[in-house]
């Protein structure tokens, strides 16, 4: 049977955006944005995307769109047998560690839109949130059956297929989380006191900017673009030969960005309505289920109509932002276990899921019955996301970048984002300037920052 495609360039590029707008536009732009400076920080972002972002992905595009295969075939083909064929199993294997730690909290955004939607929420106490988030991550079963749930929506899209599953969905998720998105920052802010919000959001600080803050913008830049693992040559392995590969980047980096952004202007307004600092909000599960629900029902009224709707919205609009990335790790995985060991769609997926079920309850329980097992004071769900973003995903960017800037053949590679000499590249000198030199060494300086290193030296001084 032949390869699926995408059937149109929209999918394509729904998809792909659906894979980069996860939950760190939502629980981890913001903040840093709002900690590093507002604006400046956005501005920093930007550049790091435009010099880092747009040139690694154009060539995760490339790759797979050349090949039309999986990930590490599509690296195994490239590199004429040398050792840089282990650069595409490394991107399958961070794709699917990956996801074992990301569904989880892709579970918690359906239990807390539940929560939301049956008003449970109504008559909480400000200090109540923490010990329900805690009281609800710790319990062994709840949070174990939407991880089922969770689990079971990605393989019901998987086993559809390119087209009927996975461009399907992004074609209505997609959008949706677009309107929502819009919808719930209109609403934000319009509230009493949001412009104080948006200007804490938006007025630049410089004095902020320093080199950390420049590091923190590439690694989250990076994260954001879902770049590194396999997802985007992955999908790009379904583009067909007239897709416009810098352009779709740019479309993809365009719609991460916006996403990212508009998050903030649901955040903040809805925080300085309330007249809270937004230096107590905390970061990540923190902010997202113990600060905003609390925030909202404030904001908005506590158990009114209005509360209700805006809250639920937002989880889902986690959900979705949650849901499109995990089915895109999860499509890494399963082109690659399909086509390396020939097995048909259904089978491969079904191990992929069984895999990521396992390993994904281990992550979940660890923060109940399992969360006497740690390492380095982490548990085991940290361990994983640590381990892949600190470590794993910066050494697999810095592959990329190097195998793009000096191990591809240039021709291939003009030749192929030019669709064989049909569309112009006025960039592609500066393309792989940044690849050969730019990328590098920043991904490499965000690695050694990642790991530790500047702070000991810092601390020698
Ligand atoms: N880009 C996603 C986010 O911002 O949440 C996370 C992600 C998804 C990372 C898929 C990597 C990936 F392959």
């Amino acid at each position: 049977m032949g390869r699926e495609n995408f059937g149109s360039k929209i999918g394509a590029v729904l998809a792909a955006a659906g894979s980069a707008v996860g939950l760190g536009n939502i629980w981890r732009f913001p903040i840093e944005t709002a900690e590093n400076g507002g604006a400046a920080f956005i501005v920093v972002y930007i550049m790091c995307i435009a010099v880092l972002g747009l040139p690694i992905m154009i060539s995760e595009f490339m790759i797979g769109r050349y090949t039309h295969s999986n990930t590490a075939a599509a690296y195994r083909i490239l590199s004429n047998g040398s050792p840089w064929k282990w650069v595409g199993r490394l991107g399958v294997f961070i794709g699917w560690f990956i996801m074992c730690y990301y569904v989880v909290v892709g579970a918690w955004t359906m239990h807390y839109a539940f929560l939301s939607a049956t008003n449970a929420f109504h008559e909480v106490s400000a200090k109540e949130y923490g010990s329900i988030f805690d009281n609800f991550v710790q319990d062994p079963w709840i949070p174990t059956l939407w991880l089922l749930v969770f689990i079971g929506i990605i393989h019901c899209v998987i086993t559809r297929g390119v087209r009927s599953g996975i461009e399907k969905s992004s074609k209505l998720m997609m959008p949706t989380l677009f309107v929502i998105t819009v919808a719930l920052a209109i609403c934000s802010v319009s509230l009493p006191g949001a412009s104080k919000g948006i200007e804490f959001l938006l007025q630049p600080d410089w004095s902020k900017v320093d080199s950390s803050v420049v590091l923190n913008a590439m690694g989250q830049a990076f994260y954001s673009l879902s770049l590194g693992m396999g997802c985007l040559c992955t999908y790009a392995s379904y583009f067909d030969k007239n897709t416009p590969l810098a352009k779709s980047a740019l479309n993809v980096s365009f719609i991460d960005s916006t996403i990212a952004i508009m998050a903030g202007f649901i955040i903040f307004p809805s925080i300085f309505n309330i007249g809270m600092n937004p230096t107590e909000i905390g970061a990540g599960a923190g902010l997202t289920f113990v600060s905003l629900p609390n925030v909202f029902q404030q904001a908005l009224g506590g158990g009114s109509l209005l509360a209700v709707i805006f809250s639920t919205l937002f989880y889902f609009l986690l959900f979705f932002a949650a849901i499109t990335s995990a089915i895109s790790l999860h499509e890494v995985a399963t082109a690659y276990v399909t086509e390396e060991f020939s097995l048909s769609r259904k089978k491969g997926a079904a191990l992929v899921t069984l895999s990521v079920l396992v390993l994904g309850t281990v992550c979940s329980l660890s923060f109940g019955p399992l969360s006497g097992i740690t390492l380095f004071d982490r548990n085991i769900f940290s361990l994983f996301d640590d381990f892949s973003g600190r470590i794993l995903l910066p050494i697999s960017g810095f592959l990329i970048s190097i195998f793009a800037g000096w191990v591809l053949d240039r021709k291939l590679y003009h030749a192929e984002v030019t669709n064989g000499g049909k569309l112009k590249a006025p960039y592609f000198r500066v393309l792989v300037f940044a690849l050969c030199y730019l990328a590098p060494i920043a991904i490499g300086l965000v690695f050694l920052d990642q790991i530790g290193v500047f702070d000991t030296i810092m601390a020698l001084f």
